[in-house]
């Protein structure tokens, strides 16, 4: 008993160990979080091949430390959504769930930006309904849609904030001029764009919000399990440091600005257990660059 426990407490420190974060200045967050788009089906679409499994990484990634899980209305769409609250509901104090919406999806691998004002409140409705939550601590435009003016986008998520069903308030896939137009119309928390050790294109937005103590929120951290292969920089990196490719990878986002928030996902809890371990890894200033040359040189 007593040696379960310990183990039990152990596990909890696992995920801490990638230190914490205070997105919009009060929700406290584990900086290594959870990416939920993968326990859905093919092409993001229908149920995941092994919903129990699905069940089973949630929950063993807050057994992990993890208080941090992204999602969005269009994942599945819906099943992600209502596969964590099946798994995690009544929810664990200081569980922070982020979800977003501004898709429409005809079919898998079929995305549609749809900003229009109706379609964000609808969506926030019913990402409420799925998370059986009364009000969502970040609600993020999935993307800002060219066909809609941004400010009614905004205008919209400024409403259901100030009715109460957000908190906060983050983008997707933006620039930092849109970032810094957005912050005209309501307080932006936090941006998500694709960025891992070897896809830097977001450079500048990561500056940006280190400069204004905003969370970024790396995409495709692994670059879907393919961020190395064995004769890569990494995969040489990960033999020395007796760690796996996806290992380095996360370590060197953790280590690469306090405000990155990684969300690495998965369907299979070996993967997760593999994952969260890299919160331990401890990768110095000099590591941090060697990488960073030899990513940017690969
Ligand atoms: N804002 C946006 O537009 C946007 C777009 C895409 C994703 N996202 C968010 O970002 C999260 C992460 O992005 P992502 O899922 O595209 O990319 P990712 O985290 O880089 O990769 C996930 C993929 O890598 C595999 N994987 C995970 N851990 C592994 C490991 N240790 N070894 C080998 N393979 C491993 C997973 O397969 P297995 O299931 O087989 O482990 C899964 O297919 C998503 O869950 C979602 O929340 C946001």
């Amino acid at each position: 008993m007593q040696n379960r426990k310990t183990a039990m407490q152990r596990d909890q420190n696992l995920a801490k160990k990638s230190g914490e974060f205070l997105i919009g200045g009060d929700l406290r967050v584990v900086r290594l979080g959870f990416g939920a788009m993968r326990i859905t089906g093919n092409g993001v679409w229908g149920e995941p091949a092994d919903r129990t499994e699905a069940v089973r990484v949630l929950r063993r990634a807050v057994e992990l430390g993890i208080n941090f899980i992204d999602t969005a209305d269009s994942y599945g769409p819906g099943v992600s959504e209502e596969i964590i609250a099946e798994a995690l509901h009544p929810y664990p104090p200081g569980l922070v769930i982020a979800t977003k919406g501004g898709f429409d999806r005809p079919g898998p691998n079929r995305w549609i930006e749809n900003g229009k004002p109706e379609h964000l409140r609808s969506a926030c409705e019913g990402s409420l309904r799925r998370l059986r939550l009364e009000r969502i601590d970040l609600y993020q435009l999935h993307r800002i849609d060219p066909k809609t003016p941004a400010e009614d986008q905004l205008g919209a998520l400024r409403d259901l904030q100030a009715q109460g069903k957000i908190k906060h308030i983050g983008l997707s896939e933006v620039s930092v001029r849109q970032i810094q137009h957005a912050r005209t119309v309501v307080p932006i928390v936090s941006v998500q764009n694709r960025y891992s050790v070897t896809d830097r294109g977001s450079e500048d937005v990561l500056e940006y919000c280190e400069k204004q103590k905003m969370g970024f929120i790396p995409w495709f951290p692994l670059a879907a399990g393919r961020v190395s292969g064995p004769e890569s920089p990494i995969g040489h990196i990960a033999v020395q440091w007796k760690a796996t490719p996806s290992q380095v990878a996360l370590a060197w986002l953790l280590a690469r600005s306090p405000v990155i928030l990684p969300i690495p996902g998965t369907s299979k809890v070996e993967h997760l257990e593999e994952n969260v371990a890299a919160a331990a890894l401890k990768v110095d200033a000099s590591q941090t660059q060697e990488l960073d040359r030899m990513a940017r040189a690969s």
